[in-house]
Order: structure tokens, then sequence, then C-alpha cells
């Protein structure tokens, strides 16, 4: 069975997507640890209510290079085959990509490489586009920028609000990312240049 380390900042609704689609047996693996970088928030109490390892690692005064290297020793001690940033609000540094190297996914609330960065949603928004959406990608080194694997199209209705877009946005991370998941650890993707070509499957 091939192990997720998912690392979260905050709610967790991601997360808890993955938890539930592993519960249905539809993820393709199990997830071995939960990693947060900010203490209390609700995603490690999630990961607890489902039974899982929930470890929290601020940076406090470490460099990003020492904290990242306590990350990557955790995910180790728990054999973790793919790592999913699941709203985890840093930059990961050379060495933890080094580590991981394309095995890290990244969800993101908009149809990259449009709109990149925090409040994606808002930045949307206020650019006025009539389709947003959601995307699950391979991590690089550059922000928001890796092969993508799954995009879901979201469109944006003429009197929404940019709380309305970004929940129906959060739907279809919901959706996609558990299935990015399991497209991944079944190995069900060829590379073709920055191409992730996905053969058909479950
Ligand atoms: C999600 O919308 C995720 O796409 C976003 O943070 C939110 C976390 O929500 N991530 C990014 O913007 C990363 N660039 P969650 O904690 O409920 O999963």
């Amino acid at each position: 069975m091939k192990t997720l380390g998912v690392l979260i900042s905050g709610r967790g609704s991601n997360l808890q997507a993955l938890i539930d689609a592993q519960r249905a047996g539809t993820l393709g693996g199990a997830i071995a640890v939960v990693v947060s970088n900010v203490d209390g928030v609700p995603g490690l109490d999630r990961a607890r209510v489902a039974g899982l390892p929930a470890v929290c690692c601020p940076q406090g005064g470490r460099t990003r290079e020492d904290h990242d290297r306590a990350l990557v020793a955790v995910l180790r001690e728990h054999d973790v085959d793919l790592v999913c940033l699941a709203g985890y609000m840093r930059l990961l540094s050379p060495a933890f990509l080094e580590a991981f190297s394309g095995r890290i996914l990244n969800v993101h609330p908009s149809l990259l490489p449009a709109f990149p960065g925090r409040d994606a949603q808002r930045q949307a928004w206020e650019h006025g586009v009539k389709v947003s959406g959601a995307t699950v990608h391979f991590v690089e080194a550059m922000l928001d920028s890796g092969p993508i694997v799954l995009q879901e199209a979201v469109p944006v209705a003429e009197d929404d609000t940019v709380e309305r877009l970004s929940a129906r946005i959060l739907e279809a991370e919901h959706r996609i990312y558990p299935r990015a998941v399991r497209i991944v650890l079944e190995g069900r993707y060829k590379w073709d240049g920055r191409r992730v070509r996905v053969s058909a499957g479950a």
C-alpha cells in the first residue's frame, strides 16, 4: 500500500477530502501522517478524529532549511511515498524538493498558470475572468508552476461574490485532489516534456 504525507497550515478541508476518499477506498493509498506548520489548526483535529498521526512542526526560530529538514525527517519516519500539500502556505526549500523530487503534489484554487500565489480566487474575481477553477500539479521550485495533473473549470456567474466563487472552487478541489492522488499513486501517467499524460482508469 502506497503512503501519503499531507502538509497543512489551516482548515484542512482538502485533507478531509483525502481522508474521505481513503475511507471510500478510492484514494489508491493510505495517509501515513499529517503535518502542520501551524499549531492548533482545525486540520490537525480532523487528522486526530480520523485516527491519523498528527504532527505539529512550526518553524520557530529555525531557518527554512532546518525546518524543512525536520519535515523531511518526519515524512521519512512514516515511510511516505507521496507528499500532498493541502493548503500548506509555505515555500519549500530546495533540500525538501530534492528529497521528494517528482513526488510532491499541490492543490491550487485557480486554473494555473493564471493567478498563482495567495488569494487566487480573489485575484481571478477582481480580474473579471468568466471561468476560473482548481488545479492539482506536481511541485517544482517556482511557485505554483509545476506540471499539471488535473484541472476542473468553474464558471464565474455574473452576480458572483468572491465568497460564492471560492466555495464552488473549493468543491472542485475536493473532487480533483483525491482523483489526482490516485492517478499518481497508481502510476497512471506518463511524462511527455512537461505534459502529464494521464491514462484512463477507475
Ligand atoms: C485551498 O483553497 C487550497 O487550494 C489553497 O488553500 C486552501 C486551503 O484550504 N492553497 C493555496 O492557495 C496554495 N497556493 P483547506 O485547508 O481547507 O484545504
